[in-house]
């Protein structure tokens, strides 16, 4: 799992540096391109649609697990008049944010997964991209992400009531890179960007969820993705002399090359993006 210090790395800088490319709701996940080719409208089809998978309703409670800079909770908030609503982030930058914009009904802990022990069980959860931080790459290699991903959905299972929903997101592991140059840059942006992170293979899911979780949808989206990362990446570059300026050229020059190479990953089948709804099994 990443560690509190790697998490920072990852969501440390500036909320105002990733406001510049990802928008001002801050999604940073792949959004939904199947009725626009706008990335703010599909970043609200991407969530409306995780809503539906989780089966949530005004009088719904629900946790969003891996709740970002708020943006998924402020949706709820807002826009589909939730009034229960709870996230859950390793960033201490992130958790700031969403308290400076104290949000109606929404309550955020600054808190690893593992740890959080909620005081009312909840009716549904939403989790986006979260769930690629649960194993780190080593864990990977030494057979343990299985039993460290059933565990994951075994704390799912046991913060819900029966009937529970879970719309969940995450970036698949889909086929080895063979070209040198391609597994070099792999490893480059798990250290550099997303360090202690691995993004789990489809079967791994299947195996994990189990247990506790019946599978009554799934969905890939891996042009989906390759979109989105367009849209960041050409954001970011219209504002490179705003973030030279201001984070310095390597923030600069290392998000570009993070973007450039997603692309190509979710271009060559390297990376999928899987969406899923659990039922939870009572
Ligand atoms: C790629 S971001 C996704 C954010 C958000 N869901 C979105 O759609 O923009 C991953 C999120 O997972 C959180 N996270 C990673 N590991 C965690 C852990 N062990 N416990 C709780 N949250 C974690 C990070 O803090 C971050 O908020």
């Amino acid at each position: 799992m990443s560690t509190a210090a790697e998490i920072e790395i990852s969501y440390g800088v500036s909320p105002d540096f990733f406001r510049l490319w990802l928008g001002d709701a801050l999604h940073y996940t792949c959004a939904v391109f199947d009725d626009t080719d706008d990335l703010d409208e599909a970043q609200r089809a991407k969530l409306a649609l995780i809503h539906e998978y989780a089966g949530i309703r005004p009088d719904t409670r629900v946790l969003d697990i891996g709740c970002g800079w708020g943006g998924n909770l402020a949706y709820l908030a807002t826009e589909r008049q939730v009034k229960d609503a709870h996230g859950i982030t390793l960033s201490r930058a992130q958790h700031a944010e969403i308290e400076r914009l104290n949000l109606p009904g929404v309550t955020v802990h600054c808190v690893d997964y593992r740890d959080y022990e909620p005081v009312e069980r909840f009716d549904a959860l939403t989790s986006i991209c979260m769930i690629e931080h649960a194993c780190r790459p080593e864990q990977v290699r030494t057979g343990e992400a299985l039993g460290i991903l059933r565990g994951f959905f075994r704390r799912a299972w046991e913060w819900t009531v029966p009937g529970a929903s879970f719309g969940l997101q995450h970036v698949l592991y889909d086929r080895v890179p063979r070209e040198s140059a391609d597994i070099r840059e792999m490893g480059w942006l798990t250290d550099r960007i997303f360090p202690g992170g691995a993004a789990p293979r489809m079967e791994d899911i299947v195996h994990a969820v189990g247990p506790y979780w019946e599978i009554v949808r799934l969905r890939t989206r891996r042009t989906d993705y390759t979109r989105t990362l367009g849209h960041w990446r050409e954001r970011l570059r219209r504002n490179e002399k705003l973030i030279r300026a201001t984070w310095g050229d390597e923030l600069f020059a290392d998000y570009d090359r993070y973007l450039t190479f997603c692309m190509r990953a979710f271009e060559q089948r390297y990376h999928s993006l899987a969406q899923w709804s659990l039922r939870r099994i009572d």
